[in-house]
């Protein structure tokens, strides 16, 4: 641990040691960890691409432990990163100096009872999304929001990122989930409550306030969620194409005729020969190489995969690489294609993921455009492109740069401006965008963000970084 360290000038040792047995008084020591060993994990991102220091990860159980957590923050002048399941993919939740607390929302996973009247659960931050999935399953009830990271993504890092995921064509993203929350805001007041109600115009909504906000305005300890039907019958389908303009219209055709769409994603031939590679698996249709798979999903209740299929069939008829799956087991090896797409990219570099969305109509001219853009460039990079084709989303995985070389970064995101779309679409800004910001957001927007912030959290101490560079001179308290 460090004996001194700078908040607006020097911590001395005796501050430092009071910070501690404050936050060790909480809920006890054993919940205050400092070993290298132990933090290290919480301080090095999923991708491997950021890495910082922290002072100490702390663990409350309760919204009136995390409240005394940032109280204490304030309190000493140290910054505070609230930590779920650390599968971020833009560095912002790992601490990026040696003056924070990361605060852990591992102990706050409790699963309330499913509601089946109102159709909801209420969890804490720190429940993983599968337990969630889990429990609403035995309830003939399902989360809208599903992520390939479901076993260690928590819905608190969820809320705080907006998560989209592989439904979002069909429920939308983690927003429009949540019926009521509970945060602990930057300045130690609680806000929100839980259960919430269906209708409630009582004023400013927190749970639309914090969804997106990246853990910079106040730290999620409870969430009620709205559920959903689970479906019981699933029909998948793998197409081959040879164009993303194909695709797009072949996805406008499914949504226009078949009314139980799921999921509407892809992934270039580049990325399914990784697939193959990194899961020995063989090609999804021997002997071809399309451009790009389209994978369609559609879900209806018991009784309906036939229609559905029908109905599939009739919007494919004119294709001649399609594979279709009804039963669990050939259903994931055709998800296999694309769901494993993340952690092949990571076995084999470490990426710069950068998480765009399009027009539709810009779609194919910048799928086409990334890879010259990035040889020119960097010319050591390389892209792996898949995503949420029916959202617009493109995953654009640069390989072969060094972490902190942005050539190609640049190059594709300053694209991506000139085309209408966004730098980011469903990850956040975290640190990895933060110097693209002003690209997409007006000065005088991103100075009413800084207000925002300052006014809910007047210290900057939650996550000060997010939105803001590391070692950028700008302070998330000034209204600047
Ligand atoms: P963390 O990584 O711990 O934190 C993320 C951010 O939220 C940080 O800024 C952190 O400070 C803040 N935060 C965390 N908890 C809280 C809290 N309780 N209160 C306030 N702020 C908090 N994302 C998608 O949108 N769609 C996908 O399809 C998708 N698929 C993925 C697949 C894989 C294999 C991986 C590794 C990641 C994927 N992600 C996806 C990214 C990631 O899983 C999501 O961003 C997820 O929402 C992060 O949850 P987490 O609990 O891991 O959050
Ligand atoms: C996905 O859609 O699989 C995720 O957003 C993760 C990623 O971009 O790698
Ligand atoms: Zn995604």
């Amino acid at each position: 641990m460090c004996g001194a360290i700078r908040h607006d000038g020097v911590m001395s040792d005796a501050s430092l040691a009071d910070a501690f047995h404050a936050l060790r008084s909480i809920e006890g020591p054993e919940h205050v960890l400092t070993d290298d060993d132990v933090r290290a994990s919480f301080e090095t991102d999923w991708t491997r691409r950021y890495h910082g220091n922290s002072l100490a990860v702390v663990r409350p159980s309760s919204t009136e432990s995390v409240r005394a957590v940032v109280q204490v923050c304030r309190d000493h002048g140290l910054s505070l990163v609230p930590q779920g399941g650390n599968t971020g993919l833009v560095g912002g939740g790992i601490p990026h100096d040696e003056r924070s607390i990361v605060l852990s929302t591992a102990r706050m996973r409790h699963l309330g009872p499913v509601d089946e009247a109102s159709a909801s659960i209420v969890v804490g931050a720190g429940a993983p999304l599968a337990a969630v999935q889990r429990a609403a399953r035995s309830h003939g009830l399902e989360l809208g929001v599903d992520l390939a990271s479901r076993e260690s993504a928590t819905i608190g890092g969820m809320v705080a990122t907006n998560a989209g995921g592989l439904h979002f064509v069909r429920y939308g993203p983690m927003r429009q989930q949540i019926e009521g929350l509970v945060a602990v805001l930057g300045d130690a007041t609680v806000v929100g409550r839980v259960p919430g109600l269906a209708k409630d115009n009582t004023g400013i909504s927190w749970p639309a306030l914090m969804a997106g906000s990246e853990g910079t305005l106040g730290i999620v300890t409870e969430v009620h969620l709205r559920l959903v039907t689970q479906l019981d019958e699933h029909v998948t389908a793998l197409v081959g194409l040879e164009s993303v303009d194909d695709a797009v219209r072949l996805c406008a055709r499914v949504r226009r005729d078949v009314d139980s769409v799921m999921a509407l994603e892809f992934v270039t031939a580049d990325g399914v020969e990784l697939v193959q590679r990194q899961r020995g698996i063989g090609a999804p249709f021997p002997g071809h190489r399309p451009a790009l798979v389209l994978l369609i999903d559609c879900a209806g209740p018991r009784g309906s995969s036939e229609r559905i299929a029908a109905d599939l069939a009739a919007g494919l008829s004119d294709r001649t690489l399609v594979a279709v799956a009804i039963e669990p087991e050939p259903r994931r090896r055709l998800w296999e294609y694309r769901e494993a797409v993340t952690e092949s990219i990571a076995k084999v570099g470490i990426p710069h993921k950068l998480d765009v969305s399009l027009p539709a109509s810009e779609l194919a001219a910048f799928v086409a455009r990334v890879p010259e853009v990035i040889a020119a460039a960097d010319p050591g990079a390389y892209p792996v492109l898949f995503g949420h084709l029916g959202d617009g989303n493109v995953h654009v995985n640069v390989l072969g740069a060094a972490p902190d070389d942005t050539r190609a970064d640049d190059a594709v995101l300053q694209l991506v401006v000139a085309s209408g779309g966004s730098i980011s679409a469903e990850h956040g800004i975290g640190v990895a965008k933060a110097r693209y910001l002003p690209w997409v957001r007006r000065p005088e927007e991103l100075a009413a963000f800084r207000r925002v912030r300052r006014a809910l959290d007047p210290d900057g101490i939650l996550n000060p970084w997010v939105w803001n560079e590391p070692g950028d001179p700008r302070t998330t308290g000034s209204a600047g």
